[in-house]
């Protein structure tokens, strides 16, 4: 096989091209990237009547020292549920409190991860009708090692009262619990309890070694927050965006009925415009559109929906002195945040109110925000949209042959009207296992088809992004997790092969063969940091044999540094090896110097591979 690549000329990749969908699924968020370790924070997680669902919240001591209840006394509006404690028992007299006192305690997310010389603060309300003696602990899953604790001592808390401390650990362990405890009998309602490292990513609450990876794969957009979470089993369940801003202590929190689970809304609408801002990548906002798995609103009275879209939108980009833009400002945000991406829906084209809703939509943003870029649900792909749109979606989820072979997909699309945004795609099935080399090597495959189509594909993403392994509601998925662990599957690190593409150049890339296992395609791109400019040969072998592959690069200037070339390849001795908590670098790239760079060499390419070839140009 030959591949012959022309480095004089080529013409640009979108900016945009690559980047990355986030929802709200396998705990992604809530016991995921949003740093908060205790989950129902607010006692919320039934619902708002009492008695509520505490659970994971758990009872330390029994019936003869404490009884536990909910009522609707919390001093929140919107979240009325707080606990009540009565300690029957003491630290003197005839009912002696066990040691280390009762109280509840709450694990977190399957384990808290506490880890020695990290500072945590914990922040929680409480009222009570006489004094108070509460130890707040972090402590082993069984209560007996405690890694930092400290007491709250209060007179007067007979208004609700917020209580800061900051715990250090003297100790590790991935399996931890937060303990609110004491010895003193009593009266104790608690509400709003939250403990959170300090450290989180950039300082605004997100787990940092999570979103590290998602930095390395240099992401050029986020769309947010769903997915099916977005829709809703039912629209009374949707995600909404006014439930989740402000202080985290008002939030109501909500049950997504499509992967679920209660999420305390920590992780809001403020906070995904803000990660995207951290990530320097575009927000691409998904919202309601008066639609969800089992209920439509009918498009005739769909102007609330409406109204709620352009007061999201005047929350993200409105002065500060606007009715939403202050509250952006009153959270710490009072400059804009460059929100110019809106999606109406998630997979509703087929919906009966979809395009009636969409128009009600697509006129009002228009209107209101001109230079703002809606996404319509209908795959424009094979025949015009029968709508305005700027993008169209597109989702795939397929066999690896399958996707592999859509490579082609977009070679024969229609260069006119909307452009496409494939903002889900994967290998899913048993092609895939819970993230096999077989499905990474297909999508980059078919990744590869979308670079050379990027004049208009603008815009792809991978899902689902995370999976915490104790909440496996899709697979495969890019990033695995549990409290303290983390690695990327293939299809994670076939995506940093990618990520000088956008806004790089495409060149010509002839591939002369027989097989139809082979793709490839050559960029140049410039880095930032040195001002160097590198050309990038990337190649998929999809079969089953070592292929020897000549490539000559015709057009390279005079002053190319070849001997500092490089190879990487993503491969494993079986296709369907898996990374792993123990093995999580089975299937990862491998850089070695390219030792006969040239500007005609011969390349050995292993079977099922990908492989990059980094010149300096
Ligand atoms: O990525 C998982 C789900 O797949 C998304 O929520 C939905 O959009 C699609 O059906």
């Amino acid at each position: 096989a030959k591949l012959i690549v022309n480095a004089s000329s080529g013409r640009p990749i979108p900016e945009t091209l690559f980047g990355i969908f986030f929802e709200e699924i396998n705990h992604a968020g809530a016991g995921g990237i949003w740093a908060e370790l205790v989950s129902n924070r607010g006692f919320e997680a039934g619902g708002q009547n009492t008695p509520s669902n505490i659970a994971p919240w758990s009872i330390i001591g029994d019936q003869s020292s404490l009884t536990v209840s909910t009522d609707r006394s919390s001093c929140f509006e919107r979240n009325k549920v707080a606990l009540r404690m009565h300690v029957l028992c003491d630290s003197e007299g005839s009912n002696i409190c066990p040691v280390g006192g009762v109280g509840i305690y709450n694990p977190g997310f399957w384990g808290m991860n506490i880890e020695q010389g990290k500072i945590y603060k914990v922040v929680l309300y409480v009222r009570s009708l006489g004094s108070i003696n509460v130890s707040v602990s972090l402590t082993s899953s069984d209560g007996l090692q405690i890694l930092a604790t400290a007491n709250i001592v209060d007179s007067d808390v007979s208004n609700w009262t917020k209580t800061e401390v900051l715990l250090e650990a003297k100790g590790t362990n991935p399996n931890s619990r937060l303990q609110l405890t004491t010895s003193r009998k009593g009266v104790i309602w608690f509400d709003q309890v939250s403990a959170m490292p300090l450290d989180t990513y950039k300082g605004h609450g997100f787990q940092k070694e999570l979103i590290e990876m998602l930095e390395d794969i240099k992401p050029q957009f986020i769309r947010f927050p769903g997915g099916c979470f977005v829709e809703g089993e039912w629209l009374r369940n949707a995600f909404r965006w006014k439930e989740s801003i402000g202080p985290w202590e008002e939030r109501p929190g909500h049950f997504g009925d499509v992967w679920m689970y209660w999420t305390d809304d920590g992780l809001g609408y403020f906070e995904f415009l803000q990660l995207s801002e951290d990530l320097g990548a575009r927000p691409i906002w998904v919202f309601n559109n008066g639609i969800s798995h089992r209920d439509e609103v009918d498009t005739t009275t769909v102007s609330p929906f409406v109204q709620e879209a352009l007061d999201g939108l005047e929350f993200a980009r409105g002065a500060s002195d606007s009715k939403w833009g202050s509250v952006r400002a009153a959270m710490g945000h009072p400059e804009p945040f460059d929100l110019k991406y809106v999606a109406v829906g998630n997979e509703d084209c087929w919906k009966k109110n979809y395009r009636g809703n969409y128009l009600k939509f697509y006129d009002a943003i228009k209107r209101a925000y001109p230079d703002i870029k809606i996404i319509s649900n209908c795959d424009g792909s094979s025949h015009s949209l029968d709508h305005p749109a700027d993008y169209y979606d597109f989702h795939i989820y397929t066999s690896a042959s399958h996707l592999f072979s859509m490579t082609h997909q977009f070679d024969h699309t229609s260069r006119s009207g909307p452009k496409a945004f494939v903002s889900e795609y994967a290998v899913t099935g048993k092609d895939a296992g819970t993230g096999s080399l077989l499905a990474a090597l297909a999508e980059a495959g078919f990744l590869i088809g979308l670079e050379k189509n990027s004049d208009i594909v603008e815009m792809a993403s991978y899902a689902p992004l995370f999976v915490n392994t104790n909440d496996r509601r899709w697979n495969p998925d890019a990033i695995v997790f549990n409290s303290s662990m983390h690695y990327g599957t293939p299809s994670y690190w076939v995506q940093k092969f990618f990520r000088e593409s956008s806004g790089a150049t495409l060149l010509d890339a002839k591939l002369q063969t027989n097989s139809s296992s082979l793709v490839a395609s050559a960029i140049t791109w410039t880095n930032s940091v040195d001002g160097e400019t590198y050309l990038k040969i990337k190649i998929v072998n999809f079969g089953n044999r070592q292929v020897s592959l000549k490539v000559s690069v015709d057009g390279l200037g005079l002053n190319s540094e070849l001997s500092g070339s490089t190879k990487t390849v993503l491969t494993s001795s079986n296709v369907m090896d898996e990374n792993s908590f123990t093995h999580p670098n089975k299937v990862v790239p491998d850089l070695s110097l390219l030792e006969n760079a040239d500007k005609d060499m011969n390349i050995i390419l292993a079977p099922y591979s990908l492989t990059s070839l980094d010149l300096l140009t």
